[in-house]
């Protein structure tokens, strides 16, 4: 078998050199466990596309052989001179009299070698928005989820993680912001409609592109999670980018994420790669809160008919099928859109308190909110049944 999946590897053209795989030689090592087929190589100078590339055109060469669901990738790189664009150094001396703020920078470099999981002080619970494909709405789902929980009475705070394409201050009007650094130089946190958000497009410029690679990422979330004044939160919420690469590798590496939803359309090819993001999840022992179906349905405004774009109820299925929950689902509506774009999410400014987007909103931060109390009063339980409490 392995044999097999070899010869057909061997003819995979490499998407950046334009090699095949047997004269390039990323993969290092192709094993089987449990009926799963683990596939590991180098991506040694391949951008997260890249990688994407590779994996799809391996996973198109074997997909006779084996189901692409039973493949899982894992990818490293030996050398670490990674390409990036430093933070330029802007440092007007300011001084400022009253406020001992500074504005505040990353220190781009590499992490610190992770050797325990560490718990961001201050804050109860870890939740990170994860998807397969792009575009699918995590971004959205992630500012509005989190205004939902804060409608809750829940202090929450934002995280966006996506370094490829960082949307939340545009969301949360933020653009063009710069966060300031404390006396105890921690970074402070922006805030925007009572969430607390911190992003790497607070630290770039939008039109220059940014390329960081896999150590470094490491470094950076560490500084966002551990050097940033989160103050207490009930829940961070962290908006990762799309697909399973580092961003999602570090993050699970560096803290005890409490779980992770997954925000997926209908569609076959989303929910393809919603399973292996799933699937990613549970080899990196992060728990999997459920899925979210976004742009599920389309109801027109002007006959009241429901179209179902991008298919139906697809992840409705596909949680059966993966034993997650269904966490609920959001339609396709112009007015998310277009409060997005405007950075007006739509829950903090849609006059449809009633209607059935507002309704599905605080349905999920519900169900969401509903996991966390059931487990934690499960623990008090058995901590309480253990202490005679
Ligand atoms: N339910 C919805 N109805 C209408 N438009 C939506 C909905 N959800 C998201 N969108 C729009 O779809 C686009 C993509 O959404 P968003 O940026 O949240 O996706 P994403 O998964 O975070 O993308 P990326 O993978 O690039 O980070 C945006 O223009 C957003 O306004
Ligand atoms: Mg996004």
């Amino acid at each position: 078998m392995i044999a097999d999946l070899k010869i057909c590897i061997d003819k995979v053209v490499n998407p950046l050199s334009g090699e095949a795989e047997s004269v390039e030689k990323r993969v290092e090592d192709i094993s089987e466990k449990n009926g799963e087929i683990h596939i590991k190589y180098n991506r040694e100078g391949l951008s997260p596309e890249d990688k994407r590339k590779f994996e799809d055109n391996i996973l198109n060469s074997i997909k006779d052989k084996i189901d692409p669901e039973k493949v899982l990738f894992s990818s490293f790189s030996k050398n670490s001179s990674d390409i990036y664009k430093k933070e330029e150094k802007k440092e007007e001396k300011k001084e400022e009299k009253k406020d001992s703020s500074k504005d505040a920078s990353l220190k781009v470099g590499h992490g610190d070698k992770i050797t325990q999981k560490r718990n961001v002080a201050g804050v109860g619970k870890v939740i990170a928005i994860a998807s397969g494909k792009g575009g699918v709405g995590k971004s959205t789902v992630s500012v509005n989820l989190a205004l939902s929980l804060k409608k809750m009475n829940k202090k929450v705070g934002l995280l966006d993680a996506d370094i490829y394409g960082p949307s939340l201050p545009m969301l949360l009007k933020k653009r063009g912001e710069k966060p300031r650094a404390n006396d105890k130089k921690k970074i402070i946190p922006l805030e925007s409609y009572g969430l607390k958000l911190m992003s790497f497009g607070l630290f770039v410029n939008e039109d220059e592109p940014v390329i960081w690679r896999g150590p470094m990422l490491g470094g950076v979330l560490n500084q966002f999670l551990f050097d940033v004044d989160w103050g207490q939160l009930d829940y961070l919420i962290i908006d990762l980018p799309p697909g399973t690469g580092d961003v999602q590798l570090s993050m699970a590496q560096t803290i005890n994420v409490d779980g992770a939803i997954i925000v997926s359309t209908p569609q076959d090819v989303a929910l393809l790669d919603a399973t292996k993001g799933l699937k990613m999840f549970n080899q990196v022992k992060t728990p999997v809160l459920g899925m979210i179906e976004n742009m599920s349905s389309f109801v027109c405004h002007k006959c009241g008919e429901e179209h179902f774009v991008f298919g139906k109820e697809g992840v409705k299925s596909k949680v059966e099928e993966l034993k997650t929950q269904f966490l609920g689902k959001i339609p396709l509506d112009i007015e998310i859109r277009k409060g997005s774009d405007e950075g007006k999410p739509f829950m903090e400014f849609s006059k449809n308190q009633s209607g059935p987007i507002w309704k599905s909103y605080m349905s999920i931060a519900s169900n969401v909110d509903k996991i966390f109390s059931k487990n934690e009063k499960e623990s008090k339980g058995f901590l309480g049944k253990l202490f005679g409490k």
